[in-house]
């Protein structure tokens, strides 16, 4: 493994900002950090340390944290994903619900999610008082998203149509979202690591908390405890909605996940079944004029269902349920046949995964099957990355990392339904990859 490469004495530091911020920094971050460290005046002293620990340090850490908190963002980020947001949730929701929807942008960075949501809320009929609350740990990309004015080059990500009906020409040639939507925006600085998270009005929890490229760069632990605390927020019906690379293995048992053809969901456990366009477990698929699977059967999900779901990374890897797999002998890798067998096993593995419990030999048994079946199958093999990685083997889990990578930036990989769409996919390889060769990094300093 790689030597750290940056100097001992910030180690500490970097300890602290890493427990405050709750990621893994990457050896990116660390130099980033180094560098805010260094240009200062007075040293590395422990006294410094405590300086940032305190509240008279509040805003020199802030300054770190900006150093280091990466804050790319656009307006209608993953289509797709917010597609079956609009289909699957926010419409039905306005149906349903028929009182103003409270929604939650949690690390919201410069606000471009914030008008997505305000704007597909306005889209979909959305009663006129529904809210959004955005929130970030930087103050800085706090003070931006307030504007909510972006430039033309942003606003070619809108779809057209909405893109007049939503945004006026503002100065400097660029365009800020109309006032009675602007009004509908909230914003805060809130710390994911800190309690209490916020509310909605009058204490009520969120519809709809959005938690996209947030969690892909935190610890496993801080990933899990993030979720859980999200969920204790969400209203009942309340959907979390994760990046797709942002998968859970294990989800927890206060949430269900709810898969629909291009995306899945997170609901509250115990309204899950309040879903009921969701695909249900097991469910047939044949192919779909997007290429995609399409859903041969719409079932209401059952009571206690055995939804998929993704671990965290470095959770322990879900038990598998008894199941007799089926062999591949019969199909060659590369064939169409193979790829849908491998698409059949890779279901598989989804479906067991949100059962919990230890790893079991049959889980990464599967996911061999569906590398032997289509090496390209670029999402197995990071899950298999993933499970190497919990098991402590981090070189093996590089070698499966760098390999999907490859095959994702060669355009050899194949779109695979219900999981990160391939772009989002080639960021969480890269970003595991500087995970595992970075190792445990250092000893929290306390
Ligand atoms: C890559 S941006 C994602 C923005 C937006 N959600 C999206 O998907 O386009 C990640 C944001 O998370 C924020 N962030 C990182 N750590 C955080 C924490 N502990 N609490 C709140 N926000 C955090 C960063 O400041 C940054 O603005």
């Amino acid at each position: 493994m790689a030597p750290p490469t940056f100097p001992l004495a910030s180690s500490p530091f970097h300890a602290f900002v890493a427990r405050r911020t709750g990621m893994a920094l990457s050896d990116l971050q660390c130099r980033r950090l180094d560098e805010k460290l260094t240009a200062r005046p007075g040293g590395l002293s422990p006294q410094y340390l405590m300086h940032l620990q305190s509240p008279a340090g509040a805003a020199d850490l802030a300054e770190l944290i900006d150093a280091i908190s990466v804050q790319k963002t656009e307006l209608f980020r993953d289509e797709p994903q917010l597609e079956a947001l609009r289909t699957h949730v926010l419409g039905p929701m306005v149906a349903r619900m028929r009182r103003p929807l409270r929604l939650w942008s949690a690390g919201c960075a410069t606000g471009e999610e914030v008008a997505t949501l305000l704007v597909m809320l306005a889209e979909v009929g959305a009663d006129p008082a529904s809210t959004v609350l955005g929130t970030d740990i930087s103050e800085t990309a706090i003070t931006r998203a307030r504007e909510l004015c972006f430039s033309a080059e942003q606003l070619q990500r809108v779809p057209s149509g909405a893109r007049e009906r939503w945004f006026l020409p503002a100065a400097g040639g660029r365009f800020t979202l109309v006032g009675h939507l602007k009004d509908r925006a909230g914003f805060e600085c809130h710390n994911l690591m800190d309690l209490p998270y916020p509310t909605a009005a009058e204490g009520q929890g969120f519809d709809v908390i959005v938690c996209r490229n947030v969690l892909i760069y935190f610890s496993p632990e801080s990933f899990e405890r993030v979720v859980a605390s999200l969920a204790v927020r969400l209203a009942p019906e309340g959907m979390l909605v994760l990046s797709a690379a942002e998968p859970l293995l294990r989800t927890p048992p206060t949430l269900r996940t709810v898969r629909y053809e291009q995306a899945f969901f997170y609901a509250r456990a115990q309204e899950a079944m309040a879903f009921a366009d969701a695909v249900p477990p097991g469910a047939p698929r044949t192919p779909s004029s997007s290429g995609l699977p399409a859903v041969g059967t719409r079932q209401p999900l059952p009571r206690t269902p055995s939804v998929s779901g993704l671990p965290a990374v470095g959770t322990r890897f879900p038990a598998v349920q008894p199941q007799r797999m089926e062999g591949p002998a019969e199909v060659q890798p590369g064939e169409a046949g193979a790829h849908s067998e491998a698409d059949a096993l890779f279901a598989k593995v989804l479906e067991w995964a949100s059962s919990g419990g230890e790893a079991s030999p049959q889980t990464s048994e599967a996911l061999r099957r569906c590398l032997a079946l289509d090496p390209d199958l670029s999402a197995a093999r990071y899950l298999m990355g993933m499970l190497l990685e919990q098991r402590g083997a981090l070189a093996e889990a590089a070698v499966e990392y760098r390999r999907a990578l490859r095959s994702l930036e060669e355009g050899r990989a194949r779109a695979t339904p219900f999981f990160l769409n391939n772009a989002r996919l080639q960021v969480a390889c890269a970003r595991a990859i500087e995970r595992v060769e970075r190792g445990p990094g250092p000893a929290p300093a306390r």
